[in-house]
């Protein structure tokens, strides 16, 4: 048995190579830039890569090496079930509905006509958003019908890019006012404000479809579930200042009581539906319900303030955890328990 992990720096590949050290699993690390990846996986069972939705490269080609791996047999992290849909809301949308989850009433066109029909008799306000971004970088509120037109307008015609300068500068000034960045992150937003990043100029525009969700009113926070190996993990995110955006804003909560059962539950149920190795959730609630608004196998590590997690059956474990640990345990017990299929086999 043996692991091939790709390391990339801030991401989970850290702790892996830690936990593969202290438990003594076998592993070597692999560049999967390489061209003779699938060669370097020769002598492995499985892959581990934290691919991420903003290196324009892992866009290009993460996950036809994680599916062409898994149909090879090797077992991958994440698999095919996992990431499919990663930063891809429409595709969440498709997902989600299909497995009977409770996701924010939402709407997709491919069509000019039919989505300008559509903000003719719809009611507002409606959240905007691409397909693709974090951090609520592309996630607008939309007021009325004019501004649902402009917007639709723009998906059909020349599209929007994935980079915003104007929005990512504000974004900058107001984590410079809080002092979660430095003088020289502010400098870049402002130097940027010339160019383009070299992401959105590999990825190209967002446009041939337009999506929108139902405005999920009163909520001044988002509830973000991890759920990991059948394991629950998470963190309260508090909007930003006369905003209605949570995703990136720097205000977290870890304490248990800011979490009930019923979203826990919520969260561990779909993902036994959704078949996912590591899913994050983000809760919106409405009336007495929880709805999800997105989802992504990938997410930073602010859940390292996490004080706690809880199992299954909903209790409540009051310890200090690594999910990574998890994540590699399920891919030893995978590749374990395939390799005694094999030999009961042979
Ligand atoms: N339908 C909605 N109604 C109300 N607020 C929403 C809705 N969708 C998203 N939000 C808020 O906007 C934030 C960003 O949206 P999200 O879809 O999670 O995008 P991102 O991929 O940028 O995190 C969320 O954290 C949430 O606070
Ligand atoms: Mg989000």
């Amino acid at each position: 048995m043996k692991l091939a992990i790709h390391h990339r720096n801030g991401s989970f590949s850290k702790r892996w190579i830690e936990y593969c050290k202290e438990q003594g699993v076998p592993y070597k690390l692999v560049n999967c830039y390489d061209s003779d990846i699938i060669e370097q996986m020769y002598d492995c069972d499985g892959l581990m890569w934290h691919f991420h939705q903003g290196d324009p490269r892992d866009v290009l080609f993460a996950k036809q090496l994680m599916f062409s791996l898994h149909t090879a047999g090797k077992k991958v992290f994440p698999d095919p079930n996992t990431c499919w849909h990663f930063d891809d809301k429409v595709g969440q949308m498709y997902l989600l509905r299909a497995v009977d989850a409770p996701l924010v009433p939402s709407y997709v066109f491919y069509e000019r006509k039919a989505a300008l029909n559509w903000a003719d008799q719809a009611t507002f306000p409606k959240v905007f958003k691409l397909r693709r971004g974090s951090g609520s970088d592309h996630v607008k509120l939309i007021t009325d019908s004019a501004m649902a037109k402009k917007m639709i307008r723009k998906a059909f015609g020349k599209g929007f890019s994935q980079y915003d300068a104007g929005a990512n500068l504000k974004e900058r000034w107001r984590r410079y006012k809080l002092g979660q960045i430095n003088t020289t992150d502010l400098a870049k937003g402002v130097v940027r404000l010339g160019y383009t990043t070299e992401f959105a100029k590999t990825i190209g525009n967002e446009k041939g479809y337009v999506y929108f969700q139902d405005f999920v009113a009163g909520n001044d926070h988002d509830i973000r579930v991890n759920v990991v190996d059948g394991k629950a993990f998470a963190v309260k995110r508090g909007v930003r200042e006369n905003d209605f955006r949570a995703s990136g804003s720097g205000f977290p909560y870890f304490e248990k009581h800011h979490f009930t059962d019923e979203v826990i539950k919520r969260a561990l149920e779909t993902t036994k539906k959704l078949k996912m190795q590591s899913v994050a959730y983000d809760f919106l609630k409405r009336g007495d319900t929880y709805l999800i608004s997105e989802i992504s196998y990938g997410f930073c590590d602010m859940t390292r303030k996490c004080i706690g997690y809880w199992d299954e059956e909903l209790n409540w474990h009051e310890e200090s955890f690594y999910e990574e640990d998890w994540m590699v345990d399920a891919m030893v017990r995978e590749i374990t328990k395939s390799e005694r299929v094999l030999s009961t086999e042979l």
